[in-house]
């Protein structure tokens, strides 16, 4: 049986949905792939519970769910303590082959990503953040080597503008479970030229703009989706388009754009004078919106378009609010809360290539995490 060590960043829905599976799929893992996932190291934000000889047994794994569940920090477990450095957990607790597993949502992961992939480990996020910061961050994350010869390699040799796979993977941070990046990756590798990718990446967004469809009024849509949880606690969070934005960034930098968060145009869904109100003002001064987006809805159906949320990467531009779709193109028939990816290349012309799919929720995301280990497993 092969080991496969694994150190984990973030025992939030994810995380704890991921050490889950992971025991629940022992058997599994065993008979298929002979490989039995080890895990040395789980840390939240200011614990962990290390183990880097033998790995954490299933009795302790279900303990760490259940506290976690239960709100409790590892800091106060039994068998954790204090960490405010996941650089020394990593230093610590890893060893050859380890796969360094990010399910945070903080930028804070940063220089531990980064000395993992030093020591040669590798690395699987469905955190964003680090992808979406500095161009120099990314490439080094994803060893994407993407300067035309000039970029350096780990041995310090000039890359190609080839993407190495080997050592990274990044699946979960776009569409969540959906293969979105994969499926970008094969047409960039295949040499196929995409010429534009055009998705919706937002559930809370696409409840939003079928409701607008359906002739409710902006502020009754909001308003349910908040009573309902599918927004963030604050709205603005989701209406203001930003985590929209690191979604198109990460695609638009998987075809080798140098480009950063700030050069993504966003037109969130409210104006910017409404950002200093509290919550409740917010929720109070929707109605005022309602008429524009009437207005927007009934313009677009007069030229038989829809109005989508979406993301649009093409001609160098990376482009997030809301789009006017036809409404027979695959986004234009969208409705409700799924994800929807078109990727319109030399091949998939005119008509796209389309992912589609739930595109959130901890379990289809930890299984997307899963998956990306087992393929690093593989990988030299
Ligand atoms: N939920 C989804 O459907 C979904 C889908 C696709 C991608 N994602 C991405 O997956 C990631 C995790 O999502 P989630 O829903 O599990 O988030 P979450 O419930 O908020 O959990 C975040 C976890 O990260 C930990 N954390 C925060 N700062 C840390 C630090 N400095 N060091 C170590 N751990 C730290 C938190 O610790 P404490 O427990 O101590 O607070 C918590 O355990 C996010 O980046 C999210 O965007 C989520």
């Amino acid at each position: 049986m092969r080991s496969l060590p694994i150190i984990l960043f973030g025992v939030g829905g994810v995380g704890r949905a991921l050490l889950r599976q992971i025991v629940e799929q022992r058997s599994f893992h065993a008979l298929q792939y002979g490989l039995r996932l080890e895990l040395l190291a789980v840390c939240d934000s200011d614990g962990a519970v290390i183990e880097p000889s033998d790995g954490l047994d299933d009795v302790l794994i279900d303990e760490i769910i259940a506290a976690k569940e239960a709100g409790r920090r590892l800091a106060q477990h039994p068998a954790g303590g204090v960490q405010n450095d996941l650089y020394g957990i990593v230093d610590i607790a890893g060893r050859a082959g380890t796969v360094v597993v990010d399910c945070t949502a903080t930028d804070a992961t940063v220089p531990a990503l980064l000395f993992a992939r030093d020591q040669h480990y590798k690395i699987v996020l469905a955190n964003k953040k680090p992808l979406t910061i500095d161009q120099e961050v990314y490439d080094r994350l994803t060893s994407a080597g993407v300067t035309n010869g000039s970029g350096m390699g780990d041995n310090g040799e000039g890359l190609a503008p080839v993407r190495q796979l080997s050592h990274s993977r990044w699946e979960t941070t776009v569409g969540a479970g959906l293969p979105v990046i994969v499926t970008l990756n094969r047409l960039v590798s295949s040499g196929d030229e995409v010429k534009r990718i055009t998705g919706t990446f937002s559930g809370t967004l696409g409840f939003v703009m079928t409701g607008l469809q359906e002739g409710k009024p902006f502020s009754a849509i909001v308003r349910e989706a908040h009573r309902l949880g599918y927004t963030e606690p604050d709205p603005r969070d989701d209406l203001g388009g930003v985590d929209v934005a690191r979604k198109a960034l990460i695609l638009a930098r998987g075809l080798g754009w140098q480009l950063d968060l700030a050069n993504v145009e966003v037109q969130g869904l409210y104006p910017a004078d409404m950002d200093g109100l509290t919550v409740a003002e917010f929720m109070d001064a929707l109605p005022r919106l309602d008429d524009h987006f009437q207005a927007q809805v009934a313009e677009a159906a007069s030229t038989g378009k829809v109005l989508r949320f979406a993301a649009q990467v093409e001609d160098g531009v990376c482009r997030v609010g809301p789009t006017l779709v036809y409404g027979e193109s695959p986004l234009g028939r969208l409705s409700g809360t799924d994800n929807l990816v078109e990727f319109t290349t030399r091949w998939y012309n005119p008509n796209p290539l389309v992912v589609q799919g739930r595109g959130a929720g901890t379990d289809a995301t930890a299984a997307g995490v899963l998956s990306d280990i087992i393929e690093l497993a593989y990988t030299a």
